[in-house]
């Protein structure tokens, strides 16, 4: 897998599947731009890829504001002439029953989870066009076909990844650029332990998990990392529109025998 010398806007490096695919994009010869809100775990990624011999240019961002979205494209194109990929990686999830989620609630996953994805993309696909190239790869989820329950935003917004995804491919394809979206299942990222610690007993309830999915396991950040790279990558050049569902099998089965 090459992607060398393309320049890739990656957001929520900081940690999880954001930091796993800024660390697979910069091992294959990526300039990798790093959008992130928390200072910290940005700097640490950028640090981290920067030992290794890579380089990672980090931008403080909230993906969700509209005003921090257009500064950092502003910084980005002061710097590069074009972008070549885009990784809308950054969401956000929640546990509460339907009847206790209120309209904040509701606006700030649907902000995050699925409005992020439509601002990054604004700035980016006028460059795209105009280069006559690029891939764009959104993260959706499992939850956007089947859910656990007390997801609602999250999962209305997945699902919205997934029609944002689809009309993208159409309209863009003309154009030569690819739109994807990467469906994780339960991947271990700082995400999933707040999810396994909600009820208490974290260790009983990732045994819960492990024993629902037919490979008996979580996946690694890499694994997830490693499907988006081949959708950023020519490899996938004739791949356009899909949802690939990275997921150890997990929605394969159906809960009957
Ligand atoms: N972990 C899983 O099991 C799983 C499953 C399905 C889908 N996903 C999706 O994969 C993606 C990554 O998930 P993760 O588990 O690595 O999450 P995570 O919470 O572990 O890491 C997310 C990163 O994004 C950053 N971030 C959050 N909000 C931001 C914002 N508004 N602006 C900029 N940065 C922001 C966080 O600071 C953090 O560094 C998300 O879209 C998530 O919905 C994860």
């Amino acid at each position: 897998m090459d992607l060398n010398t393309k320049v890739c806007v990656i957001t929520g490096v900081g940690a999880g599947i954001g930091a796993a695919i800024a660390d697979v994009f910069s091992q294959y010869g990526a300039h990798v731009i790093g959008l992130e809100k928390d200072r910290v775990s940005l700097n640490r990624t950028a640090e981290r890829i920067a030992a290794r011999g890579g380089s990672l240019y980090a931008i403080c961002t909230d993906v969700s504001s509209e005003a921090s979205v257009r500064s950092a494209f502003q910084e980005i194109t002061s710097r590069y002439q074009t972008i070549d990929v885009l990784v809308n990686n950054v969401g956000l999830e929640f546990y509460k029953d339907f009847v206790s989620v209120s309209v904040e609630d509701w606006e700030h996953q649907l902000g995050v989870n699925l409005r992020s994805v439509f601002l990054c993309c604004s700035h980016v696909v006028p460059l795209m066009m105009k280069a006559g190239h690029g891939a764009i790869i959104n993260t959706a989820s499992v939850q956007a076909f089947a859910t656990t329950g007390q997801t609602a935003p999250y999962a209305a917004a997945k699902a919205g990844v997934l029609g944002l995804t689809r009309d993208m491919a159409r309209d863009l394809g003309p154009h030569h650029i690819r739109v994807n979206a990467v469906c994780p299942g339960c991947i271990s990222t700082p995400m999933m332990e707040r999810s396994l610690s909600r009820n208490g007993d974290a260790s009983s309830a990732r045994q819960k998990m492990q024993s629902a999915i037919p490979l008996r396991r979580l996946g690694n950040p890499a694994e997830i990392a490693n499907a988006v790279a081949f959708l950023a990558s020519d490899l996938a050049s004739y791949i356009s529109g899909v949802a690939l569902v990275v997921d150890g099998g997990l929605l394969a089965q159906l809960p009957v025998t």
